[in-house]
């Protein structure tokens, strides 16, 4: 009889269960502190406008900052609001001791200027890693806030792999939030890393050189099964609004994930991969800014 050949065993990286690992490290740290008569860390969301997505990532963060036994400070903003008082409420809360973290929901409305929001932010309290100072440092290989999608996606990584060191990896998207600052840390762990992008000439088969493969482009399933090199770690930050088989709207990621079961070694579903782990970097990069701030007495 001939052997039978079985195709190999994808696994599924549950992000979700990773986070809430991570969550509960991160809240018995605060409760530490608190237990040492520590004030609580403090995290302020600032939110211009309605945008429906913005509204339910802010409730969330804010009901996990306030689960993990830190101070959420909210501040709903209309969209009208002018970029100078956007700016000034900014520059309030760099001087606000309570605070150790400020995060500026992005998109901002077309009528402000986002980097000079982003610029007006005092590094040190920069826990979504935007700022040039924090870029600077991190491509420089200094200690930085780094943004917490890439960051979730490295704990991942490090989480699955182990050692990195020597993986080729393939991070599909330049942007300054994901792509770029994931290749930055990516190379830190000795990857050979090659960042592609819309004018890449054949994505393909860069794609089907990676170890590691990144897809954060935001189109839906554009990386297909096979362009996953067999056995490959994938993980798709895409979080794309497409129309499922019944014609309903459903949530899918960058990579067309039924075709690459059974090809890739390791993937993250959407949802349920890399979206828990960014708001569980957002706590841990306020904490890390509490703890360095010279005044916190942590
Ligand atoms: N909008 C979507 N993702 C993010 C993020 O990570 N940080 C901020 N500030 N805005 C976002």
């Amino acid at each position: 009889m001939a052997p039978t050949v079985s195709e190999p065993e994808t696994t599924i990286i549950d992000g979700k269960a990773f986070a809430a690992s991570l969550t509960e490290a991160i809240a018995a740290e605060v409760a530490g502190l608190s237990a040492a008569g520590k004030r609580a860390p403090g995290l302020a969301v600032v939110l211009v406008g309605e945008d429906p997505a913005s509204q339910v990532y802010v409730r969330n963060k804010g009901r996990q900052t306030i689960a993990a036994g830190m101070r959420s400070f909210e501040h709903r903003l209309p969209a009208d609001t002018a970029e100078t008082d956007l700016i000034a409420l900014v520059r309030r809360l760099n001087a606000d001791p309570a605070v150790d973290g400020i995060l500026v929901q992005l998109p901002l409305p077309a009528h402000i200027n986002t980097n000079a929001v982003i610029d007006a932010i005092d590094p040190a309290k920069d826990v979504d890693g935007f700022h040039v100072v924090n870029a600077g440092r991190l491509a420089a290989g200094l200690d930085a806030l780094v943004p917490c999608t890439p960051l979730g996606c490295l704990l991942m990584l490090k989480h699955v792999l182990g050692d990195l060191s020597g993986l080729r990896a393939v991070v599909v998207g330049r942007s300054n939030i994901v792509g770029k600052p994931m290749a930055q840390l990516l190379l830190q762990e000795n990857c050979t890393v090659t960042i592609a992008h819309s004018h890449t000439r054949d994505l393909a088969e860069e794609c089907r050189q990676a170890d590691i493969l990144i897809a954060a482009v935001g189109r839906p399933g554009l990386i297909k099964g096979d362009w996953i090199k067999p056995g490959a770690t994938v993980i798709d930050v895409g979080i794309n609004r497409a129309a499922g088989p019944d014609g309903t709207s459903r949530l899918v990621g960058d990579v067309d994930y039924d075709a690459a079961l059974g090809v890739a070694g390791h993937i993250t579903p959407v949802p349920g991969g890399v979206g828990p782990m960014t708001i569980a970097c957002l706590l841990r990069n306020t904490l890390t800014a509490a703890k360095a701030r010279p005044d916190s007495g942590f």
